[in-house]
């Protein structure tokens, strides 16, 4: 069974191929960063644009590069949602064209499912279940996934997501865009002792997190203009992860969930994954991070998804995106 991807939720445009018994057979990513890095953010119309010029030349490389025709595909898989409306029509319009041209299925796949997937396009022994941190620009959250398609969201952040807070705050220090990788950059220089913020949320008991007080702190610790950014930034890493680590922890205690996968973008962070893996190690529980390149949307993330829901016969008639994880 061979599947197409297509990722198109926010700025990047992801496409691959993925065969049952041979894994990935190819995988290409455009990042529309540089068209938004002006404006500091995404703009929802710009970004709908460029993926319709993007997505055929690259699901034509994705197929030259295989060796595949588009006839001897199973299924076209795409993101359905969540997303910036515009850009996921784009993705399902192309998906969908596609498959009604070969004579395929075309099947919508939940985002936030194919990030915690995504440690699956490695061959480490991972299976269910498992407990996920999901750190993102948009969600935070912490989902006990019992098998596919059965997730439970047992905690998340009631205000900023963890990448949303890495962002914003990386503005008031004067980053580019995007501003998390540019904030951790800077944090490699910062001092530990220089100052310390409050962990949000730490104190009471349960799974939510907030990350928008800590922006807060950062804007009123850099009105003293007595730190430097430097400093600043590394104050901000350090209780982001001691946050999302000690809320990581109470959630494997309370779900004893033999497993640990971190998915989103902001699992892209060094001093995270790090604080991450020797808090695991002291639960005696192994945990497993994507890659890097398949941490941020990507197209792989998105076939495996699919292909993992058309194995289990888990498909829709109509393709609908299936739902991720039921509220508590
Ligand atoms: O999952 P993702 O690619 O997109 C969605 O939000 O779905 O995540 C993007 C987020 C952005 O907020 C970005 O600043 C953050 O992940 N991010 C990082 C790092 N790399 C990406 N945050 C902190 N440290 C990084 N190295
Ligand atoms: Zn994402």
């Amino acid at each position: 069974m061979i599947v197409l991807g297509i990722e198109t939720s926010c700025d990047e445009t992801g496409v691959a191929l993925i065969d049952a018994d041979r894994g990935l057979l190819a995988h290409r990513l455009y990042s529309q960063t540089d068209l938004h890095a002006v404006y500091g953010g995404v703009v929802p119309e710009l970004a709908s644009r460029d993926h319709i010029q993007r997505l055929l030349p690259l699901v034509s490389a994705v197929l030259d590069e295989a060796g595949v025709d588009g006839h001897d595909l199973d299924a076209v898989v795409y993101t359905g949602g969540p997303g910036l409306l515009g850009a996921l029509l784009t993705g399902a319009s192309v998906a969908r064209s596609l498959a009604w041209g070969w004579g395929i299925p075309a099947l919508a796949v939940h985002h936030l499912e194919g990030h915690l997937l995504a440690p699956f396009l490695e061959d480490t022994g991972l299976d269910f279940p498992f407990l996920v941190l999901q750190v993102s620009g948009g969600h935070t959250q912490l989902i006990h996934a019992r098998a596919l398609g059965d997730y439970d969201l047992i905690g998340e952040s009631i205000d900023d997501a963890a990448g949303e807070a890495f962002d914003k705050t990386a503005k008031l220090l004067g980053l580019g865009y995007p501003g998390g990788p540019a904030l951790a950059r800077l944090a490699e220089q910062g001092r530990s002792d220089a100052l310390r913020l409050p962990r949000p949320m730490l104190d009471r008991p349960g799974l939510d997190m907030s990350f928008s007080g800590l922006k807060t702190a950062v804007l009123t610790a850099l009105k003293k203009q007595v730190y430097r950014p430097e400093d600043v930034a590394r104050a901000f890493e350090e209780a982001v992860t001691d946050t999302l680590v000690e809320k990581t922890r109470r959630g494997l205690e309370q779900t004893e969930a033999p497993a640990l996968v971190v998915a989103g973008g902001v699992a892209a962070n060094t001093t995270l994954r790090a604080g991450l893996k020797a808090m695991a190690q002291r639960q005696g529980v192994p945990v497993y991070f994507p890659r890097p390149e398949f941490c941020t949307d990507n197209g792989a993330m998105i076939a495996l998804a699919g292909l993992r829901r058309l194995q289990a016969g888990q498909v829709t008639e109509t393709g609908a995106p299936v739902v991720a994880a039921r509220a508590r």
